[in-house]
């Protein structure tokens, strides 16, 4: 019987199939049904809430740019793959499809350009999304979506109608029921006043779907602390709150490393006189585990109907095929065949887990 986590890799190459196909879930096809049936992960927040620095954490990898400001300026889909141990590690952008990078600073700065193709050098934001592939033996099977940070005004070189565009953008993410949102808030500022949470609460209003993420732990102030928030006390979720602590924005300037940097997360919440009683429940790394233990239960809740969708899309995709007789890009038709093998395969390996 196959593992969950080929699963998983398998409900990625499918999105990523439809990706190439340019169905984003915008029709009416089964395959946009598809595409909105496969579960995602989002993080949603302020600006500088310490976002992109979570997805990294949870990639275990420094790809993405981050800072303070508005750095994220498109969303970045982002889809991991896990390969096999002793396996060269690698990444590959959808727009620039033969080329293998193996640099991850060369990643960073990609990334970078290609906001900057959209955009230009300005503080503009675009609902384009870059998506991008990491085939790691040090990841978890996942889709992670980076978004722009929620703000409240705007600043020079934006228009005035960002703040509203942001909120749409993100919101068109993490209204499809599909999608799991990790709320990301800053322990340094108060929860009452949290964007993550206001705009999760809107589409998630029962949190069945909402983890809530508090970084920032290290920047509180002296004599606080954010027990009553991951305690549940201060917003109740139905999942835990889960404290992270990040790394600075002068450990950025050191280049201090991913490994260091949950070593240093780890020792922060053992040796924390607040927290050491929760440490074995937070930080980073934690985190990446129950995303992925959530992930696998939502799957296999749904494995009965995404059999059906994904019958209906092979029905779809066979009468497609013969209908080839017209002039087709040979370049479409291939892709076609690609996600009909693939569903073909999906299909198999749903109904051996039902079995
Ligand atoms: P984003 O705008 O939400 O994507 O946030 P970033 O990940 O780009 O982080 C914004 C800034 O906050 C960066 O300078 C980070 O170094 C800093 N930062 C993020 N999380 C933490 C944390 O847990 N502790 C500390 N000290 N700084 C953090
Ligand atoms: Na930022
Ligand atoms: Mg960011």
């Amino acid at each position: 019987m196959a593992t969950m986590g080929s699963l998983i890799g398998l409900v990625n190459r499918i999105q990523r199939a439809c990706t190439a196909l340019g169905d984003h879930g915008g029709g009416d096809t089964a395959f946009s049904s598809l595409w909105d049936a496969l579960p995602s992960v989002a993080v949603v927040g302020g600006q500088s809430s310490g976002k992109s620095s979570v997805l990294e954490s949870i990639v275990g990898r420094d790809f993405l740019p981050r800072g303070s400001g508005i750095v994220t300026r498109r969303p970045l889909v982002l889809q991991l793959y896990r390969i096999d141990e002793g396996q060269p590690e690698y990444a590959e952008f959808s727009h620039l499809p033969r080329r293998k990078f193996t640099d991850f600073a060369m990643v960073r700065k990609e990334i970078q350009d290609e906001t900057d193709r959209v955009t230009g050098q300005t503080k503009q934001i675009s609902p384009i999304p870059i998506h991008l592939s990491i085939y790691s033996s040090n990841v978890v099977n996942l889709t992670l979506i980076d978004l722009p940070g929620l703000t409240k005004v705007a600043v020079e070189g934006q228009p005035e109608s960002i703040v509203q565009d942001i909120e749409s953008m993100v919101r068109s993410y993490i209204e499809k029921p599909n999608c799991i949102i990790l709320a990301i808030s800053p322990a340094n500022q108060d929860i009452a006043t949290s964007d993550a949470i206001k705009i999760s609460r809107d589409v998630d209003p029962t949190g069945d779907r909402t983890f809530g993420v508090l970084t920032k732990l290290d920047l509180m102030d002296k004599g606080t602390n954010a027990l009553d928030v991951l305690e549940g006390r201060s917003y109740r979720l139905q999942h835990p709150w889960v404290g992270i602590v990040n790394r600075s924005q002068a450990d950025i300037n050191r280049n201090v490393d991913m490994v260091l940097a949950r070593q240093k997360e780890r020792e922060y919440f053992a040796s924390s006189p607040d927290y050491g009683h929760l440490s074995s429940k937070m930080g980073s790394e934690y985190l990446a585990k129950l995303l992925s233990k959530y992930l696998e239960s939502v799957i296999r809740a749904r494995i009965p109907s995404i059999i059906a969708l994904i019958n209906k899309s092979i029905d779809e995709l066979e009468s497609e095929l013969d209908h080839l007789g017209r002039p087709v890009a040979v370049d479409e038709g291939a892709k076609l065949y690609t996600i009909l093998e693939l569903c073909r395969a999906f299909d198999k390996i749903f109904k051996e887990h039902l079995e």
